[in-house]
């Protein structure tokens, strides 16, 4: 029996890598469902070659462009939600930003197998997503490619043998950019990533370095580990995805041509490997290997996601909402690259702490809350 796949963002990088894999290991996967924002022209094309047996569109409005059986669309993140309960094995969640944190509850409440690129949903709600863990008999496998290797590297060891994790970051494009040069810098620059093909928030992300510190948190709850414990190493080749530091003071690593199809086959075939007709990796590449710390005076967003890990759980909410506004603000024009994380440090400083939050209404109340706090900030920001 072919194993059924859900796709939430099946119009997005990781969506389409997902039915590439797909694509190319028929004999065991087949396509459930397919969900997008919007984009109908793409998602149509989906539907004509992978024939789901039902389509998810957030957006109400455009339903009715979806070339499919009425009855079998579903809309908005409830009709999202409500798919991901019924009965395919695999749920890959590759939406971006916080909207992708209810699937992601969704599908650990129903058990499945949850492909997890949705690394926001883990900032948000880490501790209540580590409970459903090992109260249910729902899987999570890492989508990124750090994660991945990481969770890889984990099984090798004996837990007792960690001393730290090292995560590895491109630095984005700004990475040699004078601290002066950066005030400058237009969104169209910072969406032109020099490894990674991506969605916007994500490549917005990597140039403020934020997206590295969303992965601190993610690893944090992942691996259950303490935040000094995980550490940033900047790597421009990318390669290197991630590296286990062992109590004898040696270190295993995980290394890999950076395309996000390996990491997805990982997680669909539930952590075994199979042979990808992929790029693969010249053995000419491994004496290109390069490393420096990540600059955190030049890149504050990295600091002030180690100092949500300490603050606690409101913080990592907090974090998470004024910087995805902030991100947004940014992308349209409004602030300046350098405002990104300023904005995120005011919120941060503003927010009452609640250390402990297990439950996914107050979840959504300190989120709502930062999500105001920085619209009434964003009135005072000139672009
Ligand atoms: N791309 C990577 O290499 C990579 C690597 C590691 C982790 N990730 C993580 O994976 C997630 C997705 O990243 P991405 O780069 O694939 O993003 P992306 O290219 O922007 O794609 C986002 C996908 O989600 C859909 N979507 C957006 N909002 C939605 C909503 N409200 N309801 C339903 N669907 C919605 C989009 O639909 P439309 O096309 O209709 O807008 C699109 O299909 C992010 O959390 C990112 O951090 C990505």
């Amino acid at each position: 029996m072919k194993k059924k796949v859900l796709i939430l963002g099946s119009t997005g990088s990781i969506g389409k890598a997902t039915l590439e894999v797909i694509e190319n290991q028929q004999d065991t996967f087949e396509v459930f469902g397919l969900a997008c924002k919007e984009n109908v022209e793409l998602l149509n094309v989906q539907i004509e070659k992978f024939k789901p047996t039902y389509v998810g569109i957030y957006n109400e409005q455009v339903k009715e462009k979806v070339c499919f059986d009425r009855a079998r669309v579903f809309t908005g993140i409830e009709g999202i939600k409500e798919m991901v309960g019924m009965n395919a094995e695999i749920v890959v969640n590759a939406l971006p930003g916080s909207i992708g944190l209810e699937p992601t509850i969704e599908a650990l409440k129903c058990n499945k197998i949850l492909a997890l690129a949705n690394k926001e949903s883990l900032v948000m709600a880490g501790r209540i997503i580590s409970k459903l863990l090992k109260e249910g008999a729902a899987r999570l496998f890492p989508v990124d490619s750090e994660h991945s290797a990481l969770f890889q590297l984990m099984q090798t060891i004996d837990r007792k043998e960690l001393k730290t994790i090292m995560i590895t970051a491109s630095g984005g494009p700004f990475r040699d950019h004078e601290k002066e040069a950066l005030e400058g810098v237009k969104p169209e620059e910072a969406l032109n990533h020099p490894t990674w093909k991506m969605g916007t928030k994500v490549t917005l992300d990597s140039a403020t370095l934020m997206n590295k510190g969303l992965e601190v948190i993610e690893a944090r709850w992942l691996f259950d580990i303490k935040p000094s414990q995980i550490k940033v190493l900047i790597h421009p080749e990318s390669i290197l995805h991630g590296i286990i530091e062992l109590v004898d003071d040696s270190f295993i690593t995980y290394m890999s041509y950076p395309d996000m199809k390996i990491p997805i086959s990982f997680a669909l075939n539930e952590g075994k490997r199979r042979p990808l007709p992929f790029n693969k990796l010249n053995v000419e590449d491994f004496f290109k290997l390069t490393f420096y710390p990540p600059d955190t005076d030049r890149f504050p967003s990295l600091r002030l996601a180690y100092e949500a890990l300490n603050i606690g759980d409101s913080a990592l909410i907090v974090l998470n909402a004024s910087n995805e506004l902030a991100t947004f603000a940014f992308a349209e024009g409004k602030i300046k690259f350098t405002d990104i994380p300023a904005l995120v440090e005011a919120v941060l400083d503003a927010h009452p702490h609640v250390p402990v939050i297990e439950d996914v209404t107050t979840i959504y109340e300190i989120h709502e809350w930062a999500k105001r706090h920085v619209t009434d900030l964003l009135r005072g920001f000139n672009g």
